[in-house]
């Protein structure tokens, strides 16, 4: 099977019996890659491959299918056999990939492509990472020869704009799943729900 569109790869998870919770999370993962590959391509002369960022949005986590327990609980096991899952299927590698180095961001052989995919999975939510940013940030900077300190005043921006969107995000996930959260999405977007939450109340109504 060939996947060249988020929708290619929202269609294979539908087929591979994805459950609604994992197909949200993907597509609001999706969501957070959108803005960020945009403002990535718009503000930094860089090449990288924006489709191929989200098809790697878009199929993340489809190793959760194999092992569910751990859209809700902690595990790693869904990482390889993501990989082999899509791999097994005729997806190409480069995009398998994604399933292992989404959260294995910190081996050395990674690319700006695998970095965005695991920026958008922190930031959907409204999670920063710190770490992951600053590693975005270098590549960013060695890529397009600016200083680093000029492309953390523009990427910080970015991330928190997308990150500041992260309780809405987080309140369509539960609503629209039964209001079973997502892995840790609660408890790392909880102090921004909490605000928020009388707020959307108000506007919904
Ligand atoms: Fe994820």
């Amino acid at each position: 099977m060939k996947i060249k569109t988020v929708q290619d790869a929202i269609e294979l998870l539908k087929i591979l019996n994805a459950p609604p919770r994992l197909l949200m999370h993907h597509k609001l993962v999706v969501e957070a890659a959108q803005k960020l590959v945009k403002e990535i391509k718009s503000r930094f002369n860089l090449k990288f491959d924006a489709n191929l960022v989200l098809i790697g949005a878009a199929l993340h986590d489809c190793g959760k299918i194999v092992y569910p327990q751990e859209m809700t609980g902690s595990g790693n096991q869904h990482e390889s056999t993501g990989e082999q899952m899509l791999l097994s299927k005729g997806i190409s590698p480069e995009i398998a990939r994604f399933c292992r180095t989404h959260a294995q961001w910190a081996e050395t052989d990674v690319t700006l492509e695998d970095l965005l995919v695991s920026l958008a999975d922190k930031l959907w939510k409204g999670c920063r990472d710190k770490a992951l940013e600053s590693r975005v940030i270098n590549h960013i900077a060695q890529e397009s020869n600016l200083p680093t300190c000029k492309v953390f005043v523009e990427a910080d921006l970015v991330f928190e704009t997308i990150a500041l969107e992260g309780p809405t995000r987080l309140l369509r996930s539960v609503m629209d799943t039964g209001f079973e959260p997502y892995h840790n999405s609660l408890s790392e977007g909880f102090s921004k729900i909490v605000i928020y939450i009388p707020f959307y109340t108000k506007m919904s109504r």
